[in-house]
């Protein structure tokens, strides 16, 4: 019999059912969810890892790029710096380096020297006081100074500046020196070991540089004037029958071609005949020559080499 107890019970079964598909369904929710999220995730990956993961610059197609290559410079010849002249301080020298410093240190060092420029602020260590003179990495004395110029303390912050001549490092270091009146003074011993580290008094020499690009192509002109000219003289020598020194060339090779550009990447053969004839017997199948020439008169010879001396002139 079914009694108010069953009914009661039958209903919270049934609403037990009702909040258990919800859940049920809740969780398929989520998981799909999950998926749907998931998928359009690994859909962007690429575009993840490729736009704001990485820095454009890098992830540019670098094998695209056309080629960086040298730039043209012409070679220099920095002349050699008398330092014994250049460390005493002159006004000139003085205001020089004063615009060099304004344009170059003030950022860091401070407008006097004070190691307070505004870019200086955030650097640990603090670009140096100058008007103080203690507590330096190189050190205050003139060699040491240039030192700093020179090869920089780039892993404390301060760079160097050996693109400057080395006068103009120089006169900033003149320029610094004002920031107080206690710089060590520049003796005989100071400008020997600066000298004697980067030899200033001989001076040096930087070659000219060209882009790579631009030595393969004179390379490959030259080789192609080179291999014209030797097409040219063998077509000579093979038409001009009637050339006398032609018909002879003909008798003492049995390949033109191989014996001009044997002739061709050999200059001195046309010192003088005794030169050539010495040329052509010397391993002379190699270079095209009959083994022997016993047919051959001298006055022949004579008129051989005159003939391909012209030949080569042109
Ligand atoms: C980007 C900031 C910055 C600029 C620009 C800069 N310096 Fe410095 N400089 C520093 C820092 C930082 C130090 C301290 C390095 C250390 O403590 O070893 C320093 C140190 C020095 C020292 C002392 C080295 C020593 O022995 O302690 C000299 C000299 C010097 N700088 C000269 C110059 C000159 C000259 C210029 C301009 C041509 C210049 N600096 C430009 C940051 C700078």
């Amino acid at each position: 019999m079914i009694g108010q107890n069953d009914n009661i019970n039958l209903e919270v079964n049934d609403k037990k059912k009702v909040i258990l598909g919800f859940y049920g369904l809740f969780y398929v929710v989520i998981i799909l969810i999950i998926v749907v999220v998931g998928y359009s995730y690994l859909g962007k990956l690429e575009t993840f890892s490729r736009g704001d993961l990485i820095p454009a610059t890098l992830a540019a197609d670098t094998t695209a790029k056309t080629n960086v290559d040298l730039p043209v410079v012409k070679g220099t010849t920095t002349a050699p710096v008398d330092l014994v002249k250049e460390v005493v301080s002159t006004p000139d020298k003085v205001a020089k380096g004063k615009t060099l410093f304004e344009t170059n240190c003030v950022s860091c060092h401070g407008p006097e020297g004070k190691g307070d420029g505004v870019a200086g602020k955030t650097l640990n260590p603090p670009p140096r006081n100058f008007t103080a003179l203690t507590g330096w990495t190189n050190g205050p004395a003139f060699s040491s100074m240039y030192k700093t110029l020179q090869e920089g303390i780039t892993a404390r912050g301060m760079a160097s500046y050996n693109s400057l001549l080395p006068e103009e490092r120089i006169n900033l270091i003149l320029y610094i020196r004002t920031f107080n009146t206690g710089f060590p003074v520049i003796d005989q011993k100071e400008i020997s070991t600066v000298d004697a580290a980067y030899s200033l008094s001989k001076g040096f020499k930087l070659p000219n540089q060209i882009p790579v690009k631009m030595a393969e192509d004179k390379i490959l002109e030259e080789t192609k004037t080179a291999t014209e000219k030797v097409e040219n003289i063998t077509k000579s020598i093979l038409n001009d029958k009637n050339e006398k020194g032609a018909a002879i060339f003909n008798k003492i090779s049995f390949d033109v071609k191989r014996s001009v550009t044997a002739l061709a990447g050999y200059t001195k053969w046309n010192e003088n005949e005794n030169a050539f004839v010495k040329f052509v017997s010397v391993n002379p199948v190699a270079k095209g020559f009959n083994v022997s020439q016993t047919g051959i008169t001298s006055e022949e010879w004579g008129i051989v080499f005159q003939y391909l001396k012209n030949l080569f002139a042109k």
